[in-house]
């Protein structure tokens, strides 16, 4: 939820601002823009849409500089237009401010800098937490740093934000509260933004600021961090692990396409090191310390949101059947609101594909608060939530650069199987024989997931037939109605088709009613515990004139014979078939959005990370 990139050293700014922008494109794409201090001004260059917009506007620009800070945006407080983008710039115009996050109270402050005589020229809150800072300065003679200290005691709310002066081109402030900020380091030069992706060309060092911290950034007395309370704080520094490599489309048309078929390797790195065939066993590192309570654990939550949140489903069918322990999963935003009750002996795990999500952060925060345990799920090395949880594991996907999550689902049902096979193991709640054979299943699944991908011009082929439908139903029973839910959110997130995810045998309580001969309705009827019951509620759509695309286990005859199309995909254990019925899914969704003509890496609207409540 918008991106933040800054630059200071001894090379031109402009270019380097600009690519960590497009890298950053996916948190959100409305609008952008770059300001730089060409050792005279600061120039500001601001456009509504994509990177690439401002990128054409800025060529009849001076652009130079070797300090800059650019920002693209996911509108909060504003139209997305020119005068809203970000960088905003002081009244007196020497300072220039990008900003992600939520200035809560931001019309108070404003009502009172208008009554001081301030004057505004967008509707955004940053602008108004530009002045109050601008006001600082000027009424106290006080340095920039200390600036924006006393005006981030004054705001409440999430807030990243890097700011420049036109004065001193040799050094830039960034600050961070719930809005991530990652700081990399040089030989002579720094670089700012909100995630790792525009920094690792650079350099593999870097800090991550914590809540509350300031960063100064001097080019001649290198990085100092202070809180919003005064107090100085060692800096951090880290290596990244990321690879650049990562970060590209790979010959791909999409991101999402790669990441699609990317599953293989991702589901198998996500298991590496985890699963040993050979004294049968599952290890999951980072949660060894925790390993007792874990597995004693009275109540299992889940907390998590959109894609995560469907994961934390399957999670749920996989933990029962498999551990024996009760789990409840929980929209992180209503979990949060809800005064929760929280017993000793439960453990809250919370799964997040970014680490940023501003719900799932709350969620976890108001779940310590009340003592529980946390065990964080979570793809992004070093994000917010992994540091907030007592313990955790990485999903080990890679980066996932498509605003449609694909690969991070199947890491995330990876890591939740592995730990229901763990905690199962440990409980004696599976029995050896059924343990090895789902472990020796599991292990195949990324053949499977290969062998899936190759229906891919087969299932080209029938998205071409669905491409114009307005609504579409996802049904599927037991552990794999979440599977439903997560094909038909990807299906409306990507190509505004309006699609509705369903138990199979909920149908009939009131959605058969939409079902007519337009309507298609994309059913995972493997051979399972359920497959029989499926079958009937396909003769339900097929006698209502309901077109049926069925996902079916290879050899099936029985929905073939009456479902319109059949996608096939291999045997496995009933507990992992979401891992294989997503793909096609996923598919469907994908070359359907791009039949439609739409934007699949970047949807209209959303961003891949919501870091906003
Ligand atoms: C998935 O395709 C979505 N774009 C979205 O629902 C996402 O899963 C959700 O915002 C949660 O994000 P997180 O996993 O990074 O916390």
């Amino acid at each position: 939820m918008c991106g933040i990139v800054a630059y200071i050293g001894e090379q031109e700014a402009f270019p380097i601002v600009l690519k960590g922008l497009k890298r950053l494109e996916y948190r959100g794409y409305d609008s952008s823009g770059i300001a730089v201090n060409n050792n005279l001004n600061l120039n500001l260059l601001k456009k509504q849409g994509k990177v690439a917009e401002l990128e054409k506007y800025a060529e009849e620009f001076d652009t130079s500089g070797t300090v800059g800070i650019g920002h693209t945006r996911w509108a909060t407080h504003g139209a997305p237009n020119d005068v809203n983008a970000h960088p905003h710039l002081s009244g007196n115009g020497k300072f220039a401010l990008v900003h992600n996050g939520i200035i809560e109270n931001y019309a108070i402050l404003k009502k009172e800098l208008i009554s001081r005589g301030h004057e505004f020229k967008s509707e955004t809150d940053t602008e108004v937490l530009m002045h109050l800072i601008e006001e600082i300065i000027e009424k106290q003679n006080v340095s920039l740093l200390e600036g924006v200290r006393q005006a981030l005691n004054e705001v409440h709310g999430a807030y990243a934000i890097v700011i420049i002066s036109k004065e001193n081109n040799q050094e830039l402030i960034a600050a961070r509260k719930s809005s991530p900020l990652v700081v990399g380091i040089g030989k002579d030069e720094f670089f700012v933004a909100s995630d790792a992706t525009p920094i690792v060309e650079y350099t593999k060092n870097v800090v991550y600021l914590e809540d509350g911290e300031i960063a100064c950034i001097s080019l001649d007395s290198g990085l100092k961090i202070k809180t919003i309370s005064n107090v100085e704080k060692t800096p951090y520094i880290q290596e990244l692990e990321l690879q650049l490599e990562a970060l590209e489309k790979g010959g791909y048309e999409h991101f999402m396409l790669k990441e699609i078929f990317e599953q293989p390797r991702s589901i198998m790195d996500c298991m590496r090191g985890r699963l040993n065939l050979k004294n049968s066993s599952v290890a999951l590192g980072g949660i060894k310390d925790y390993e007792e309570k874990i597995v004693n654990a009275k109540r299992l939550i889940i907390v998590a949101c959109g894609t995560s949140w469907h994961a934390g489903i399957v999670g749920e069918y996989l933990l029962e059947e498999l551990a024996r322990i009760p789990v409840e999963v929980e929209y992180a935003s209503e979990f949060r609101y809800r005064n929760p009750i929280i017993n000793e002996g439960d453990v809250v795990i919370c799964i997040s594909q970014s680490g940023e999500t501003a719900d799932t952060l709350a969620a976890i925060s108001l779940a310590k608060e009340r003592g529980a345990t946390i065990l964080g799920i979570c793809n992004v090395v070093g994000s917010s939530i992994s540091r907030l949880t007592d313990c955790g594991s990485y999903t080990h996907a890679g980066p996932e650069i498509g605003v449609a999550s694909t690969k991070a689902f199947t890491a995330q049902v990876t890591v939740l199987t592995l730990l229901a096979l763990m905690i199962g193991k440990k409980k004696g709640t599976i029995p050896s024989n059924r343990f090895n054979r789902i472990l020796f299943e599991l292990n195949s699944i990324p053949e499977k997931v290969e062998e899936v991908l190759k229906s891919d011009k087969q299932i080209n082929f029938i998205s071409d037939i669905y491409k114009d439908a307005s609504n579409a139903l996802y049904l599927g029973r037991g552990i794999n109605f979440p599977v439903a839910l997560e094909g038909a959110l990807k299906l409306k997130e990507i190509s505004y088709i309006h699609a509705e995810g369903y138990p199979a045998a909920e149908m009939k309580h009131g959605p058969i009613a939409l079902i007519d001969e337009e309507m298609p309705i994309f059913v995972i009827a493997t051979k399972d515990a359920s497959y029989e019951k499926v079958v009937s509620n396909i003769q339900e759509v097929k006698a209502r004139k309901g077109k049926v695309i069925a996902i079916v286990t290879k050899g099936d005859t029985e929905v073939k014979a009456i479902a319109d199309h059949v996608i096939e995909i291999p045997h496995t254990d009933d507990v992992l078939v979401p891992l294989i019925a997503t793909i096609p899914m996923q598919l469907l969704s994908y070359h359907i959005a791009v039949m439609r003509g739409c934007n699949v890496d970047q949807p209209r609207n959303l961003a891949k990370s919501v870091t906003v409540e």
